[in-house]
């Protein structure tokens, strides 16, 4: 990884346990690897709702509140998470967590590592992910998430589900129009990959890593140069 400018995305299943406890020890493993990096331009961490934001969207529902109710609730949620990390990089993150991107272009004057949550209500912090990738010219985007990458059917759910080593944009459109449409739009049930996202990537030129942040010893292979994945690929051809 030689980028001047990078863009990750850690799911919220990376802050927390399943018990819904802060994981500081892979809080503090993801910040000593993120940190062995000499860097220069620009790096923005965005950073996901998790548990945490499924268990308040799930609140407010049974309450009918609207899908876009909930999606305030996730956006607020992520942006905690932020402050959560920004308080683990101590000085070497900017202090404030932006929320729009033109808060962002202004972060970046600090030269200071960025992290951020949610931006608006009907997409992912992958989609948010995508549109700072866009934004400050970064050619990848890293997905931490807490699965290997992109399956055929839910590997949660599914054991012989397989796993895509490379997708390209067009197939990955494919395989998100399989997906029932009503689940991927609904408030906390965006997937790996939804359809802002899709369309995010689609204009641009931005090449995805995906690979899981359960396990921080592939990122770290992957921080130090070696590109050669466990994970999916996603890109333009
Ligand atoms: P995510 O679903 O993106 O976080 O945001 P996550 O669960 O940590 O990500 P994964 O699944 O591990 O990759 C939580 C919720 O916040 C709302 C959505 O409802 C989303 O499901 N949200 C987030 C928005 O409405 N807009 C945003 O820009 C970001």
């Amino acid at each position: 990884m030689k980028d001047k400018n990078v863009v990750i995305k850690i799911g919220g299943s990376l802050l927390f346990t399943e018990e819904y406890k802060i994981n500081l020890k892979k809080i503090a493993e993801f910040c000593k690897i993120f940190k062995s990096r000499a860097y220069s331009g620009n790096h923005v961490i965005v950073c996901g709702g998790g548990l945490v934001a499924r268990e308040y969207i799930n609140a407010v529902r049974s309450f009918n509140g609207s899908e876009a109710l909930c999606d305030a609730f996730g956006i607020e949620i992520s942006r905690i998470n932020s402050k959560l990390l920004i308080a683990s990089f101590q000085d070497f993150a900017y202090p404030l967590v932006p929320k729009s991107i033109e808060e962002l272009s202004t972060a970046i004057l600090f030269n200071k590592i960025i992290i951020m949550g949610g931006l608006q209500p009907g997409q992912s912090t992958t989609s948010v992910a995508l549109e700072v990738a866009e934004f400050i010219g970064a050619q990848n985007l890293i997905i931490l998430t807490d699965v290997n990458g992109i399956y055929d059917k839910d590997p949660k759910k599914f054991d012989d589900a397989k796993i895509f080593k490379h997708l390209n944009y067009d197939e990955l459109q494919e395989l998100i129009l399989k997906i029932s449409y009503s689940k991927q739009a609904a408030a906390g049930e965006y997937r790996i990959f939804d359809a802002v996202s899709l369309q995010i990537l689609k204009r641009s030129n931005i090449k995805v890593f995906i690979m899981s942040g359960k396990e921080l010893s592939e990122f770290e292979k992957f921080w130090s140069g070696d590109k050669a994945i466990n994970g999916t690929i996603i890109s333009k051809e």
